[in-house]
């Protein structure tokens, strides 16, 4: 009998973090939260999802959770004990456990400011493994994920000592170093209540006077993980180690990297309704163009099938590469290239590609929003997408591009490193283009290499865009791996 039809023991996991589509998404947590659970249900894992209720999440998964029982909790250390409502949702043998107080919760979005936020996560940690115990659901495996759950560990191991949680071991899964959860000292140790040893240089404390949560997590789980094998080194390194490299480096041991897949049901363009028509890899050469027609008429672009159209949907911050963007834009627009811009952020890149759309009407269109039909739209009607980040731990847009036939550009960090492979004349192979350096001749260089590739050698760009449709990009492999830490973790 193959080892892939043994029955593999089951293992139960809690997954603990502060997004998780289609309830709440601002970025790719929220993809991974949904789609990694989905994966590992089908590796026989029973698999728990912990967020918070904001109330923000739409009505209609609000009116489908069913309550499942509420109790009070210590927290701050005013003595003041905290409602903790449990509401569920189960869907698709996933089981969504959302964590109810009107108080830390009750308001627009997700994350708001630090000075709200760090309490909201000290209460979110707490209160998730308090809601195990009193589900009395005893996981193998706590995942927890980002700086927001960062303090699971911690608690784990401290105050719920000796409570049935303590057995579980804990994962702690790095998807932005850049956001750790820092404040002083006093202020985390009131909101979180925890001893003073944990605020020393092994745990939480970071330098003087600031504790940070998710240094703390790293520190106490018992494995790290991140979204991709090359950030997992990066992340080791001054550069990219936001402060905590020594720290990571310290506890290599036990990190590991497992890039990120897609829910590839979601992402399909052969089934996915917000297309105006559907293809797969066999259509997919005639069908784009009636995708690219649609998309420049809902966009107000020039209806030509012969323009070169480059797609950039993102978070717009310094994370993303958008001042090389902006330097290399007016370089781009050559009465054979459109450009589509989709994102919100930082006000001067909204500003700036504002400018841009009123400079170059009809040939650059930015949509400063957040809209999930037309990243779907932009996905299949692109030809090419343009992800040049600064530092991307894993990056889904290039994934979820290549899926839809449209050939990623990207710089060779993180996990556009371990997931575009360039271009080779030599072999005709590779998935999409890219430059090394974070510089803007470089962008412009491989933007203009992919352009010129699509005027001059269609035949292979078409063979590229079928190569990238087939690629595998979904969960299924890296899921394994997942699984095998767990059972790793707890044998
Ligand atoms: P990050 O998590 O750093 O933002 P990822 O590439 O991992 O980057 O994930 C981004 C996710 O958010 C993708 O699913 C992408 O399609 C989506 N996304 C980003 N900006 C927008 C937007 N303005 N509208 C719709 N979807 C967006
Ligand atoms: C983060 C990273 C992104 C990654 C996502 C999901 O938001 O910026 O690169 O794909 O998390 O892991």
């Amino acid at each position: 009998m193959s080892m892939d039809y043994m029955p593999q023991p089951r293992r139960s996991v809690a997954f603990i973090g502060s997004e998780c589509y289609p309830f709440v998404k601002t970025g790719g947590l929220g993809d991974v939260m949904y789609a990694l659970p989905r994966a590992l249900t089908r590796l026989n894992c029973d698999v728990k999802v912990i967020l918070p209720r904001y109330k923000c999440i739409p009505w209609k998964y609000q009116e489908k959770m069913v309550y499942r029982g509420e109790f009070y909790m210590d927290l701050s250390q005013d003595g003041r004990s905290y409602y903790v409502g449990i509401m569920e949702y189960v869907w698709d043998g996933v089981v969504y456990d959302f964590i109810d107080n009107e108080e830390f919760f009750g308001f627009g979005n997700p994350y708001t400011n630090l000075v709200d936020d760090i309490p909201k996560y000290c209460f979110f940690s707490k209160a998730a493994l308090a809601a195990l115990n009193y589900m009395d659901w005893h996981p193998d495996i706590i995942h927890c994920h980002d700086w927001q759950a960062g303090l699971v560990p911690v608690f784990q191991r401290t105050m719920f000592g000796g409570t049935p949680v303590a057995a579980a071991k804990t994962m702690l899964t790095i998807h932005n170093l850049r956001f750790q959860g820092i404040y002083n000292i006093p202020t985390i140790q009131f909101w979180s209540g925890l001893p003073d040893y944990v605020f020393n240089y092994q745990g939480l404390r970071q330098g003087y006077e600031d504790a940070n949560m998710f240094k703390g997590g790293l520190a106490f789980a018992d494995s790290i993980t991140t979204v991709s094998g090359t950030y997992a080194q990066e992340i080791q390194t001054p550069f990219y180690g936001e402060g905590l490299d020594d720290h990571l480096r310290y506890h290599s041991g036990k990190l590991y990297g497992i890039v990120n897949g897609i829910d590839t049901d979601m992402w399909n363009p052969w089934t996915d309704s917000r297309l105006a028509v559907n293809y797969d890899i066999t259509n997919v050469l005639e069908r784009k163009k009636a995708n690219k027609r649609a998309l420049q008429e809902s966009l107000g672009l020039a209806q030509d099938d012969h323009m070169f159209v480059i797609g950039l949907i993102s978070r717009l911050t310094d994370q993303k590469g958008l001042d090389l963007v902006n330097e290399v834009l007016p370089q781009l627009i050559d009465g054979h290239t459109q450009v589509v811009v989709l994102g919100t952020g930082d006000d001067r890149y909204e500003n700036s590609f504002r400018y841009y759309e009123d400079r170059f009407k009809g040939s650059v269109c930015s949509c400063i929003m957040y809209d999930e039909g037309r990243a779907h739209q932009i996905y299949a009607g692109a030809d090419a997408l343009l992800v040049p980040s600064l530092f991307e731990p894993c990056g889904l847009t290039q994934l979820i591009a290549m899926r839809y036939g449209t050939i990623p550009i990207v710089r060779e960090t993180g996990g556009l490193k371990d997931t575009v492979e360039p271009y080779n004349a030599n072999t005709n192979g590779g998935n999409g283009f890219t430059f090394d350096r974070y510089e803007s001749g470089l962008l412009l260089d491989a933007i203009n290499r992919a352009k010129t590739f699509y005027f001059t050698n269609r035949w292979c760009w078409d063979e590229m865009v079928q190569r990238d449709m087939d690629k595998d990009v979904s969960w299924e492999n890296s899921a394994r791996q997942y699984r095998d830490l767990y059972m790793q973790l707890k044998p």
